[in-house]
């Protein structure tokens, strides 16, 4: 065995020399130090040799097998080094030529435009606060002061569900009160986005969804000039510095007084023209007062708090600051519009 173990080490030391392909050294590998191998074989006649040739063979064999691994080890580092030089020399590689451009996703442009809002808001101390599109008929109408068969509801009309009085919001402003029953006594400084439906004839002007950002403020003294100068100073903000706002009376049951404001248009300044259909001025939000039966139904008592609140669409505002003319390119998903912000 011996002589057998000296052999094998002496010739497969031999045959290493001339591999040249991984495949012929995985091949030595096995015929070498493999399972049918003189080393393995050596390792399974031990028990059967004389107690003094025992260790002999033993010690041999393991030196033989280290060997063996070790000149293995070499040998395809040899062969992994000489594969590389021969591949950067024939695969030449033109490193002057320009990169591929990653695509990078975006913003919607809807986004865009309820970060900024968040921001200006945000800096004058309004928190975000969520609150679901699903909604009961309660919240919906009745706790704005729109009771069962109030005409008022046919202006906010929407999609029924199945369940008796659980409906898809047609305003954020049902979020006035859940907000008003969550922080009462305390004072708010809220907005409250998110997406409302409507039944509607969808056309240029209106989708059957879209965003909203409610703002609400409630506290001890809260006037209507706190209102005017918080949402004058946020059109300040958003389209430019002496931007020029108007506030005409109208009607929300939910308010009291009622406003619209307008902000002078910015396409031409106010001299007319057709974003602004000849007026000059362009409808950017309803708000007014919280009604006291509101501030009611929010668990506030209306002899010792106030508060104002507002109601914007980011959809309109995006197509005024985009002279976007048809509202319903936002949820189209056609590639060619949204690339453009
Ligand atoms: N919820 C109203 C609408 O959808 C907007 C509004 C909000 C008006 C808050 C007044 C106060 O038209």
């Amino acid at each position: 065995m011996l002589e057998k173990l000296e052999r094998t080490l002496k010739e497969a030391v031999e045959s290493l020399k001339g591999i040249t392909t991984e495949q012929d050294l995985h091949l030595w590998r096995s015929n070498n130090i493999g399972k049918k191998s003189v080393v393995t074989e050596a390792y399974a006649v031990l028990k059967d040799l004389s107690k003094e040739e025992r260790p002999l063979v033993g010690k041999l064999a393991n030196q033989v097998k280290q060997t063996l691994e070790k000149v293995y080890e070499e040998k395809k580092e040899e062969l992994r080094k000489a594969a590389l030089t021969e591949s950067l020399q024939t695969e030449k590689l033109d490193v002057t030529l320009p990169g591929r451009a990653v695509q990078l996703g975006k913003l919607h442009p809807v986004t865009k435009t309820l970060r900024r809002i968040y921001k200006i808001f945000a800096e004058m101390g309004f928190q975000v606060y969520q609150t679901r599109e699903v909604e009961s008929d309660d919240y919906n109408f009745t706790f704005l002061n729109m009771p069962e068969h109030h005409p008022a509801r046919d202006m906010w009309d929407t999609f029924y569900t199945k369940t008796e009085g659980v409906i898809l919001r047609t305003h954020t402003s049902p979020g006035q009160v859940h907000a008003m029953r969550e922080y009462h006594p305390e004072p708010i400084r809220v907005i409250l986005p998110g997406m409302c439906y409507r039944y509607e004839q969808v056309n240029t002007r209106s989708e059957m969804q879209f965003n909203q950002v409610e703002g609400l403020a409630v506290g001890k003294d809260i006037s209507f000039g706190d209102l005017k100068w918080v949402v004058s100073e946020f059109a300040r903000r958003l389209f430019h510095p002496d931007v020029r706002t108007r506030f005409r009376a109208s009607h929300f049951p939910f308010t009291e007084p009622s406003a619209e404001m307008d902000v002078e248009c910015f396409v031409c300044n106010g001299k007319g023209c057709s974003v602004c259909k000849q007026t000059g001025w362009l409808e950017i939000m309803g708000c007014g007062m919280v009604h006291p039966n509101v501030l009611r139904y929010g668990g506030y008592d209306p002899e010792e708090f106030s508060g104002f609140a507002f109601g914007l669409g980011p959809e309109r505002i995006t197509m005024l600051l985009h002279r976007i003319t048809d509202i319903r390119y936002f949820w189209r998903n056609d590639i060619r519009f949204l690339e453009q912000f």
